[in-house]
């Protein structure tokens, strides 16, 4: 007999939550296994990257977190969580909503993206990491990810409609079961997380499917601007190179506020920064 923890460990859906992130760091501060995962049909108080905040209308989206205690993952290999979940849910996402392979892209780090009609690209999900670590090894990490599945565009609110999309718009107006998502993510995160604890990270499907590179790029790190051409990335740091004027630079994920490709991305939306859904 195979010793084989069931997988999630733990599996709830709730109604309305203030955010699935504030649910899975309890779970995991109580003692929780691994990997548990609290899916919510609204939130109250989703959070974004970087202290903003996270909206989508009840039903719309799907909003999971997922708490791991990634035995042996090095500190410093810590966002390569966030990588994994993003890609379990990208691939999850063309099989859900009946895209071909190849139609969604990462945008550095690990937003899911699609080119708009427009030449622009529109951002599907986000994904919000939070760790707590030791030094040298993470003990718990939470990772949230919020995907517009089954959000009509008539329903986008006004001042993100230039930067958002969802799958239902993706695939042409047809509805998006997010249950069919949901189950479609799980079977895809759970051969990507073992591998990853096996020392395995898919460097080469994350690095493949970044639409940043090869693009002129803006990014915003602490309060310096840093122009440049994307030429790739780097899947032992989780850095995104950059050509500049002066020289290579590599920028941490956890150091940026905003990327921006240029010609591809409008403006960041300013307007409302609260919002993240576009940015
Ligand atoms: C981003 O800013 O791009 C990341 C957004 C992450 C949103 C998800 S929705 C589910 C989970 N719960 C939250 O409060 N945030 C994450």
């Amino acid at each position: 007999m195979t010793d084989r923890r069931p997988f999630p460990s733990r599996l709830e859906r709730l109604p309305t939550v203030d955010s699935t992130q504030r649910v899975v760091r309890e779970w995991l501060a109580a003692g929780q296994p691994e990997v548990c995962v609290c899916v919510a049909d609204q939130q109250t108080a989703g959070r974004g990257r970087q202290g903003r905040g996270w909206i989508a209308p009840p039903g719309a989206a799907l909003l999971l977190s997922c708490g791991f205690r990634p035995r042996g993952l090095a500190a410093r290999h810590a966002w390569r969580l966030a990588a994994t979940v993003s890609l379990a849910m990208l691939d999850a996402a063309e099989e859900a909503a009946g895209l071909r392979e190849g139609t969604l892209w990462l945008k550095w780090p690990n937003d899911i993206v699609v080119d708009a009609p427009d030449g622009g690209l529109r951002k599907l999900a986000g994904v919000l990491g939070e760790a707590a670590d030791t030094g040298r090894a993470v003990e718990t990490v939470v990772i949230g990810i919020g995907i517009n599945a089954d959000w009509a565009k008539e329903a986008f609110p006004v001042e993100l409609a230039g930067f958002m999309t969802s799958l239902r718009q993706v695939s042409g107006g047809r509805p998006v079961d997010r249950e069919n998502l949901l189950e479609a993510f799980l079977d895809r995160l759970e051969p990507r997380y073992e591998a990853l604890q096996a020392g395995h990270f898919d460097a080469g499907g994350w690095s493949t499917r970044q639409r940043t590179t090869g693009r002129e790029v803006e990014i915003l790190v602490g309060p310096e601007i840093v122009a440049g051409t994307a030429v790739g990335v780097d899947p032992e740091r989780g850095a995104l190179l950059v050509e500049t004027s002066e020289g290579q630079r590599a920028i941490d994920s956890g150091d940026v506020i905003r990327c921006r490709v240029l010609g591809l991305m409008p403006a960041a939306p300013d307007l409302a920064p609260d919002l993240a859904a576009g940015s």
